[in-house]
């Protein structure tokens, strides 16, 4: 039996936080190393392009997104982890799909309905700050899936549906064509539940309520102070189960802690001291990954060596379904 593939991209359009760490990261880098697939990780930058059209930021996110994984384990030698604009094959693939995608799929995708929604509630021109790549989307997206022969694609609840389109687009080129993609199926991990932010909403850069994961400690105890906590004085039990501050420390305590803490919250633990405490072990977790992080950042060109080869492993693994695909829209004379 061959290794199933799973791949996913990561898009750079903001500093990665607690809950992307949480509820993507960690669980894609246990996959990563706990099963024999092979996987393919992606820095989705032409993605974040749609959104991100400062050159400062682009590149700063980029490699700060590059600098997050490889800071919190991922190895290199085990995943397959490149940058999307390095793999052209993606393009190509990319256009020759969008020839055949009816645009009326694209105009059901959820994010581009969501903008035209928000847009006519406005009274504004429905197309308002709508560029042809946000548009085409999820096609670009369908190339990243489809050149790879991804088998899974694990993916947060508001990408299922590009997962699906996907899916759609494949299929449509098996039938006219003949069998030459696989369809790929989505992973969402039921276990992973909203983290909420320093507001209780959802920890979302949309929101400005974030903890970035890699602060430093000053501005991670500041942070953590700023969490909303209900009005219950000191010494007066406290429910661990409906507590925010209690919810991070479990992702980042081990098991007696984590026990420790619900007894002191009982006891009547101060919200003070359960964020002290809270502070200590994700501070604990977090050092040696944030020095290694800025040690990548301060070296991009370790960074760049890095997804350049896994750049050139990815466009050995695409060649040749490319040339496949080439050869089944006629752009070959003899085949
Ligand atoms: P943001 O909401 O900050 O813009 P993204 O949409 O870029 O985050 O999310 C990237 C990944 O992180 C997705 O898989 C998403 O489901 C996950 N994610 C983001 N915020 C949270 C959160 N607060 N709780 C759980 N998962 C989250
Ligand atoms: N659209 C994804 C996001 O917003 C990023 C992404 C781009 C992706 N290409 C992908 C995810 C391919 C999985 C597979 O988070």
């Amino acid at each position: 039996m061959t290794n199933e593939i799973v791949l996913t991209g990561i898009k750079p359009t903001g500093k990665v936080h607690l809950g992307n760490y949480i509820a993507a990261i960690k669980p894609a880098l246990q996959i990563a190393k706990e099963s024999d697939c092979i996987a393919l990780f992606f820095i989705a930058d032409y993605h974040a392009l749609t959104f991100i059209q400062n050159r400062d930021e682009f590149n700063e996110l980029s490699y700060g997104i590059a600098a997050t994984w490889l800071a919190l384990g991922l190895d290199p030698d085990r995943v397959i982890f490149y940058r999307q604009s390095d793999v052209p094959e993606i393009f190509e693939l990319n256009w020759i799909l969008s020839c055949l995608t009816p645009k009326g799929l694209m105009n059901r995708a959820h994010a581009y309905k969501a903008i035209i929604d928000h847009n006519q509630q406005l009274g504004l021109d429905t197309d308002t700050g709508v560029n042809m790549g946000l548009f085409t989307y999820p096609i670009l997206m369908t190339a990243d899936i489809l050149l790879f022969q991804s088998d899974k694609v694990p993916v947060g609840k508001d990408q299922i549906q590009y997962v699906e389109i996907a899916r759609d687009i494949a299929d449509g080129f098996n039938r006219s064509y003949g069998d030459t993609f696989k369809l790929p199926n989505y992973v969402v991990d039921e276990n992973t539940y909203v983290i909420p932010g320093l507001d209780g909403r959802k920890m979302s850069k949309s929101y400005k309520n974030t903890i970035p994961l890699f602060e430093s400690a000053d501005s991670l105890k500041k942070l953590i102070n700023k969490i909303k906590t209900d009005s219950i004085p000191p010494n007066e039990p406290k429910d661990p189960d409906t507590s925010n501050v209690f919810l991070l420390y479990k992702e980042f305590a081990n098991p007696s802690q984590i026990q420790e803490l619900r007894e002191n919250y009982q006891k009547g633990i101060s919200w003070g001291e359960a964020k002290q405490e809270l502070f200590r072990v994700m501070n604990d977790y977090l050092e040696e990954p944030r020095k290694r992080y800025n040690e990548l950042m301060a070296s991009p060109e370790i960074i760049d060596s890095i997804l350049l080869e896994g750049a050139k492993k990815a466009r050995a693994l695409a060649a040749p379904l490319l040339e496949n695909v080439k050869t089944k829209i006629g752009r070959y004379k003899s085949l």
